[in-house]
């Protein structure tokens, strides 16, 4: 096949590299299109655009695939948890068993936070945004640890093992006070005998003085909600961490941007919608045929939230994972819960409707993740949080490819103007 693309404007032929990737993804590289031509390419969403080269994650939409760092979604859900698929998409390769207990001793030493950020916490209202929360106070780590957030990226980079450990164990420390300030409750200090996920439900649950046991099977659940937030190639927010990255932002600052890119519903906010979506199924009798009715409208506010996505034109892998272990969390816990048959009937009745069909519109993560973190307590508040806490390996992977990038350039997309062409000012006495 030929390695060049041949494009011909104004009847002048040019031509351009082809890329491939290791998986057979194509692409033409026009990094040159503009200083030969004169022309951009306009590509409105970036549906058709790709913003880098990278090695951390692998999706085939077509397919329904998700690899991480190669290894399928379903592998590491099945046989890894949250820590341990961290390091992976962090540093590449399954960590040995030495390296493994290195990274948990690290998070471990950084799980407590300054006693400033607590009282920083409480100063918001208990009704305040959970995701307005995080993102300021992650990004106020930088004021905590102004040598991990130098904003050199020589210095940044060479500190990042060390940030990236803060980031991800105090994110889930604020996570979890951000639950107990919403409920009005004390909040609770890490414990260094519990692993990363039993420490998130500790701090969210316990009662001071307590000797709070996370139940197995709620840790399990927890950490396969986290494992499979934990990265997902250029979505909105990851494309945001790196926009800001690229303009040597220090990690945290990049991380505060991720978290607030996520917040919209279109996105990260999807989970909470879903739920509420179910809640307002359940509690108005509804089997649901009158929201896939209005979500076939067309109207963006009416949409059947957890269904569709950019990229996967097939079942997401993730969707289908949470949506048999919905169903074991559930039983294990000895609960039921209405909205799971709700959202079992919702999704036939989609999956067997033209206007589903036609516009491929399957289940995405967010579908059913609601499911289970209300199984183990998690009030849907919260939900996008969660969703954050997860994905915050995968932020911080792509932070660092971009930062380790000779290459790399601050990212400055061009734009077509359609404004109104040069006019004279006309001073105020005369408009
Ligand atoms: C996440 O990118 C990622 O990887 C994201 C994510 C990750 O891990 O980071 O996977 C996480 O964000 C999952 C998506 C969560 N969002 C939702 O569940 C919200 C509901 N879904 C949609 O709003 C929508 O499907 C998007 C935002 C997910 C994707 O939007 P696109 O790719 O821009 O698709 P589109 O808006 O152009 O829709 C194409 C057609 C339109 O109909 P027509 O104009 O062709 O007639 O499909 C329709 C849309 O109206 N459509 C829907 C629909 N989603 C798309 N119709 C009803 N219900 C829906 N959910």
């Amino acid at each position: 096949m030929s390695k060049k693309a041949r494009i011909i404007i104004e009847e002048r032929e040019v031509e351009y590299p082809i890329i491939i990737g290791t998986e057979g993804e194509k692409a033409i590289d026009c990094t040159s299109l503009r200083s030969d031509t004169g022309y951009i390419t306009f590509d409105d969403g970036y549906g058709n655009t790709g913003s880098c080269q990278s090695e951390i994650t692998f999706i085939d939409g077509e397919k329904g695939i998700l690899r991480y760092r190669g290894y399928s979604i379903e592998d590491l859900a099945r046989q890894s948890n949250f820590i341990e698929t961290a390091y992976l998409i962090l540093y590449g390769e399954l960590p040995t068993a030495e390296e493994r207990a290195q990274f948990s001793k690290l998070l471990t030493d950084h799980s407590a936070v300054a006693p400033e950020i607590a009282q920083h916490i409480q100063t918001y209202p208990k009704n305040g945004y959970p995701m307005a929360i995080l993102s300021s106070m992650i990004s106020s780590l930088a004021c905590y640890y102004p040598d991990l957030a130098t904003n050199d990226r020589v210095r940044d980079r060479e500190n990042f093992d060390i940030a990236a450990a803060v980031a991800l164990s105090k994110a889930r420390t604020i996570g979890a006070m951000i639950y107990r300030l919403i409920k009005g409750l004390p909040f609770v200090e890490p414990r260094a005998d519990l692993n990363y996920a039993q420490n998130f439900l500790h701090m969210m649950f316990s009662e001071p003085g307590s000797n709070y046991e996370p139940e197995p099977e709620v840790v399990d659940a927890l950490n396969l909600i986290l494992l499979l937030h934990a990265d997902h190639e250029q979505n909105c927010s990851t494309s945001t961490v790196r926009m800001v990255g690229s303009s040597e932002a220090n990690l945290f600052a990049s991380l505060s941007a991720g978290v607030s890119a996520l917040w919209g519903p279109l996105h990260g906010g999807a989970n909470m919608a879903v739920l509420k979506m179910l809640q307002e199924i359940h509690d108005s009798g509804d089997d649901g045929s009158r929201f896939i009715e209005e979500a076939k409208s067309g109207q963006s506010d009416k949409r059947l939230m957890g269904f569709g996505h950019r990229v996967y034109k097939n079942y997401d892998p993730r969707a289908k994972i949470i949506g048999e272990a919905s169903d074991a969390v559930l039983k294990k816990l000895g609960l039921t819960d209405p909205l799971l048959n709700i959202a079992k009937r919702l999704e036939q009745a989609a999956l067997n409707d033209e206007y589903f069909l036609e516009r491929k519109l399957y289940p995405n993560v967010d579908f059913y993740s609601g499911i289970i973190m209300r199984a183990i307590g998690i009030p849907v508040e919260m939900f996008t949080v969660m969703f954050a806490i997860g994905r915050i390996p995968g932020w911080m992977a792509n932070w660092k490819e971009n930062a380790e990038n000779p290459k790399s350039r601050i990212s400055r997309p061009r734009q077509i103007y359609q404004g109104p062409t040069e006019r004279a000012y006309v001073p105020v006495e005369k408009r």
